[in-house]
């Protein structure tokens, strides 16, 4: 098949991996150094360069919530992801609990402070800005004046836009992916991010320094018939999710509730999400696109994966640029999956941000780990940077 792939990043790496691997011809519209040994970077217009290919497989979230399978729709050509109205479940963080408020499906309570209105907090909460922030926008408060405060930096970041408060729950987290056709759906296997910069959970926020799945939790069927019933109600509403449907759950005391929706795979869900897809994605993501999946289940490695994210010195807050003077020799299912790097003068750069996503297979959790970890000592770079705790 023929397929535009857009986005370039560690996500985007992994899905290229996948496909590739599959004999599946690459063009992509974003610059990643490991794609030019997949296919042809040739950067521009994805809608231009879309009329060449059977499939296009999008990755990040801005081009989805931009509408960029609505146009690709009305040009003819297949697109792996949902239509802009249908995105609005991550592009609004507000849409996406009106929605779980209207389907009943369970979530944290929570409360919308609109433009300009001030607010004062009278307990702790957890503070989102409303539309795509890069996973930046979130502020996990600890008291009534912590969320107050952070009220106000939101609304100071974006005086035009509301904020959402959200009722703070305890538990673990667990990211269930699904890929839908509108109407069916098939999970993926349950995975876990690890979102804070530091060991232990400690730190700023960050876009997630790891993954590992599969994750075995008691919830799992019940989160899995909580993402089928949520596909039901945007076909039910008149917006039919097709493409990926990523759904943050809390596994609390109450039970598991929805945190929130994303409309793409997780980075860096994806990375472990990929080394354990044992067969080709390809049908499954046209098959989303075209309104039909293919019939059964896709067949996932019986083992596990880990993916440990590796950064610069300073991230996130600014992260130092440096020369990456070895990378980790990629295996069949171990590989280096880049994320924040340029090749400037034929030499490659860490340019910030998640650099890299160190992700590895084994029989079990535990080996597919320590085969993760093990990747790192064969890493020269100056800062290089990655927390020890990840799938602990
Ligand atoms: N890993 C979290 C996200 O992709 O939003």
């Amino acid at each position: 098949m023929k397929i535009l792939l857009v986005g370039g990043g560690g996500r985007e790496h992994a899905l290229a991996w996948a496909l590739h691997r599959h004999g599946h011809t690459l063009t992509f519209t974003d610059n990643n150094p490991a794609f030019a040994e997949l296919g042809t970077v040739r950067t521009g217009d994805p809608l231009a360069l879309a009329a060449a290919v059977n499939l296009v497989v999008i990755g990040p979230e801005a081009p989805l919530a931009a509408g960029l399978v609505n146009r690709l729709h009305t040009a003819g050509i297949p697109a792996f992801g949902p239509t802009a109205a249908a995105a609005r479940l991550e592009s609004s963080k507000i849409f996406g609990k009106r929605f779980c408020a209207r389907q009943g499906l369970p979530a944290p309570g929570f409360t919308v402070v609109e433009a300009g209105e001030n607010y004062t907090a009278t307990e702790a909460g957890v503070v989102k800005l409303d539309g795509l922030a890069a996973g930046k926008g979130v502020w996990v408060c600890n008291s009534p004046e912590e969320t107050t405060a952070a009220v106000r930096t939101a609304q100071q970041l974006r005086p035009d836009a509301a904020v959402l408060i959200e009722e703070k729950l305890t538990g673990r987290e667990l990211s269930l992916l699904a890929i839908s056709d509108g109407e069916r759906i098939v999970c993926l296997p349950g995975a876990r991010d690890h979102k804070r910069r530091y060991d232990g959970d400690r730190g700023p926020n960050t876009g997630g320094m790891g993954a590992v799945a599969p994750v075995p939790v008691p919830e799992l069927a019940a989160c899995e018939l909580l993402m089928q019933r949520a596909v039901a109600g945007m076909a039910a509403e008149g917006n039919p999710f097709r493409g990926v449907l990523y759904g943050g759950f809390m596994l609390s005391p109450r039970g598991p509730e929805l945190l929130e929706f994303n409309v793409r795979f997780g980075d860096p869900e994806c990375q472990p999400l990929m080394m354990l897809w044992d067969e080709d994605p390809a049908p499954w993501f046209l098959g989303a696109a075209t309104g039909k999946l293919p019939p059964g289940k896709p067949k996932i490695h019986d083992g596990a994966a880990c993916c440990v994210v590796v950064c610069g010195e300073g991230y996130p807050e600014s992260p130092a640029h440096a020369p990456i003077l070895a990378l980790p020799q990629d295996r069949d299912d171990a590989v280096c999956f880049q994320a924040g790097t340029k090749r400037i003068d034929g030499q490659l750069w860490a340019t910030g941000g998640r650099v890299l996503g160190l992700t590895a297979r084994g029989a079990t959790p535990e080996e597919a780990r320590r085969r993760a970890y093990a990747m790192t000592e064969e890493l020269r770079f100056e800062g290089a940077s990655w927390r020890l705790d990840i799938g602990t």
